[in-house]
């Protein structure tokens, strides 16, 4: 592979110079969410190939298993300065099964040291709150991550599926380089409020579950069935009936993606590139070929009529069951 080849665009998160490919990799399904965990040296050539075709950014989580940072760090070590990790804090004893939160400053900082160990690394390049706690105001959140990042410890702080005012107030206290929340041709929230505030802020944006969780893809209709203990099999918008709903929107972007000679989830991530210059989707997946496709969405140009069509499409379609369960509802934006 040529050293053109493996160029991917940049863009920058939030106004602090933190510089990452337009594309990044979501680690989460390599060991948490979706099934079986993968095999330990097949992710961690899973990550090198993200790194050998240009991704220089990488997203996991304390939440997403002692494993995945692990796995995270071994990987890039051999080009560690050359990447841009981030990692996630925020749920009681680091497990989302809990369902409980747990954003004390005290605890902020036992997850750093813990998560600098798992990565082996001296430096957090990103640290987000997972959830906002409702029992910690977010000053104090953002305190805390304000202090690590006087100690070198950290580089820049996000959120996640935080809503504007506390976006507003954890900024004023630390600015915060990144938003990462759900955001696709799937899941439009954040357009209305959330993308206008943090283009006033200058906050970037990572849109999580960019592919839809893999249904923008096109491979999962009606008669899918996911393995035991995949999220998919407790969502609202992933049973059979929303499923089989939610297919024809599937179907017409996969018609869209086939007429431009391109694929379904490289549409996918060309419509998210396409919203904002500061908008850095993280598309994950088990499979390098997968990877190969998902990373030539970052060539993928969708012209004013692609995105006129595609925007009448979503119009035509709007999307059958909530994306979490009502308790998962509750957790995000606030
Ligand atoms: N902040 C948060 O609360 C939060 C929540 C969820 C996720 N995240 C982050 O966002 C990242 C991405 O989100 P996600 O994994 O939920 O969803 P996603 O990237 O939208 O979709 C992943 C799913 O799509 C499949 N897939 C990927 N590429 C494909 C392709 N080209 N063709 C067909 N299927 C494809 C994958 O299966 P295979 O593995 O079989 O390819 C996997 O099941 C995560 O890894 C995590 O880092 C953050």
């Amino acid at each position: 592979m040529t050293a053109k080849e493996r160029q991917m665009d940049k863009r920058l998160l939030g106004t602090n110079g933190l510089q990452v490919s337009a594309l990044g990799f979501g680690c989460m399904g390599l060991s948490f969410g979706y099934g079986a965990a993968t095999e330990r040296s097949d992710a961690v050539a899973l990550i090198r190939g993200a790194h050998d075709l240009g991704v220089t950014f990488f997203d996991t989580a304390e939440a997403y298993g002692v494993e995945n940072e692990e796995v995270l760090g071994e990987a890039v070590a051999p080009f560690r300065d050359q990447v841009v990790i981030a990692t996630k804090f925020g749920w009681k004893d680091g497990s989302p099964r809990t369902g409980q939160l747990d954003s004390r400053p005290e605890r902020i900082r036992i997850v750093a040291d813990q998560s600098l160990q798992r990565l082996k690394t001296d430096r957090i390049d990103l640290f987000y709150q997972h959830r906002v706690d409702p029992d910690v105001p977010i000053d104090e959140v953002a305190g805390a991550v304000r202090d690590l990042i006087a100690e070198g410890k950290v580089k820049h702080f996000g959120l996640s599926e935080a809503g504007a005012q506390t976006i507003r107030r954890a900024h004023a206290v630390q600015p915060v380089a990144a938003l990462q929340s759900e955001y696709s041709m799937f899941t439009r929230d954040p357009e209305a409020e959330i993308l206008p505030l943090l283009e006033e802020l200058g906050i970037g944006f990572v849109p999580f579950s960019p592919l839809g969780k893999g249904f923008l893809t096109g491979k999962i209709d009606a008669g899918t069935s996911f393995p035991e203990g995949d999220i998919r099999n407790s969502l609202p918008r992933f049973q059979a009936e929303a499923r089989a709903a939610n297919h024809k929107l599937a179907e017409e972007i996969g018609s869209l993606a086939e007429a431009k000679g391109v694929t379904p989830a490289q549409v996918a991530l060309a419509w998210l590139l396409a919203q904002k210059p500061w908008i850095v989707p993280i598309p994950g997946t088990t499979k390098l070929h997968r990877l190969q496709e998902n990373v030539g969405g970052a060539s993928v140009e969708l012209s004013p009529d692609d995105l006129q069509k595609l925007a009448a499409i979503l119009a035509a379609i709007p999307v059958q069951g909530e994306r979490y369960s009502a308790q998962g509802m509750k957790m995000v934006n606030r």
